[in-house]
């Protein structure tokens, strides 16, 4: 059974609520770690998944805090891959300098299929015991923490993972590191095509990143006026797209704002089928990974500074295999499991108010 404690820790002032959460499983583990973790002396620190802006903050403010506590730090490249391949490389506080305001990953980033595997698993362990890594800091998304989760669980290796991806949609935190600035550059794209649509009197269907969640689409929607937002978590789409669309004989510019992965075929495939009811010309956009890239917004900025020195903290002050995140202002670690084996839930009371101003 999972307990869950929050205490209050006098460790740093940004570092006002920590929310402990342990099963009893793990109770002998856990005072072990605590017993002996003050000892740590180098920890190793990677990005990996999609990058999302705001990374290179979170790596600054993960160097720049273990410089700060004396603690050696290494870069671990590319990811997994880099941790099986051995790519590593020492970092020190000058080394993150001028990185604050950069989009992507200094450290870069992979998608690794050998890391599923054991084997994979196995050899990069190694590759961490070898270089005398006692503890890890994850910037990721969901199936970074699925990895970091294994990688605990078989081999033992602490770690704190900080959430980075621009789709919001780990448990855990109100929001992830490089969400503001995606949603931002995604609001300014829709303005733009808002102004030709108008011109022209056309329906634009512009899709919007997020995988299988729709946090972007629905912010994004509100933010930019969509007539409809589709998002995965509602069903109906199809006819409520349609009816929306058909309702009073509109015959104005309209946009539908849709989350990728709510319709097989994506934006296009639904904007042809649509076409067979909606008698008015249309374009669709598919924003894709211009929402990616970019420098971040100060509030993502900020958020990768207090995450990313908070889960240094963590690691030294013997929590593992958790995730910092903030919620409602505070930092609250969550069980790494958790942060990609629940669901976090969009906001319904956003659904109505969309529905509510589209009319
Ligand atoms: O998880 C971030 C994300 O940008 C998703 O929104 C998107 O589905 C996916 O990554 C695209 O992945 P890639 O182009 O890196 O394979």
């Amino acid at each position: 059974m999972i307990t869950q404690i929050i205490i209050k820790l006098q460790v740093e002032p940004h570092v006002r609520q920590i929310g402990l959460h342990f099963g009893a499983i793990n109770d002998k583990f856990m005072r072990f770690l605590k017993e002996n973790m003050s000892k740590i002396k180098k920890i190793g620190v990677y990005t990996s998944g999609g990058d999302a802006p705001g990374m290179n903050a979170a790596l600054r403010a993960i160097v720049r805090t273990a410089a700060y506590r004396g603690i050696d730090i290494v870069g671990i490249q590319h990811g997994y891959n880099g941790m099986i391949k051995g790519d590593f490389v020492p970092l020190g506080p000058r080394s993150v300098s001028n990185i604050i305001q950069r989009g992507g990953t200094l450290l870069k980033t992979a998608r690794s299929q050998e890391f599923m595997t054991r084997e994979g698993r196995a050899k990069a362990a190694a590759n961490l015991k070898s270089q005398g890594i006692e503890g890890l800091v994850a910037i990721g998304g969901n199936g970074t923490f699925q990895g970091a989760t294994l990688l605990h669980d078989e081999h033992m290796i602490p770690t704190v993972g900080v959430p980075g991806t621009i789709d919001n949609d780990l448990y855990g935190t109100d929001f992830t590191v490089g969400y503001d600035t995606a949603i931002n550059t995604a609001v300014e794209a829709i303005d733009k095509i808002r102004d030709t649509a108008d011109a022209h009197d056309r329906v634009f269907y512009v899709e919007v990143m997020g995988r299988d969640a729709g946090f972007i689409a629905l912010d994004v929607g509100i933010a930019g006026g969509a007539e409809y937002i589709a998002i995965p978590e509602i069903e109906e789409n199809f006819e409520a797209i349609r009816q929306k669309l058909t309702s009073g004989g509109r015959q104005r510019s309209s946009i539908v704002v849709i989350a990728e992965g709510c319709f097989k075929g994506g934006a296009v495939d639904l904007a042809r089928r649509m076409s067979e009811f909606v008698h008015l010309h249309y374009r669709v956009t598919v924003l894709g990974h211009i929402q990616r890239g970019g420098s971040p917004t100060a509030r993502d900025r900020v958020l990768a500074a207090k995450l990313g020195s908070a889960a240094v903290e963590a690691l030294l002050h013997a929590e593992t295999n958790v995730m910092a995140g903030e919620i409602n202002g505070n930092v609250v670690l969550t069980p790494m499991r958790d942060t990609w084996e629940k669901k976090k839930a969009v906001d319904n009371s956003l659904v109505e108010l969309s529905q509510v101003l589209s009319i």
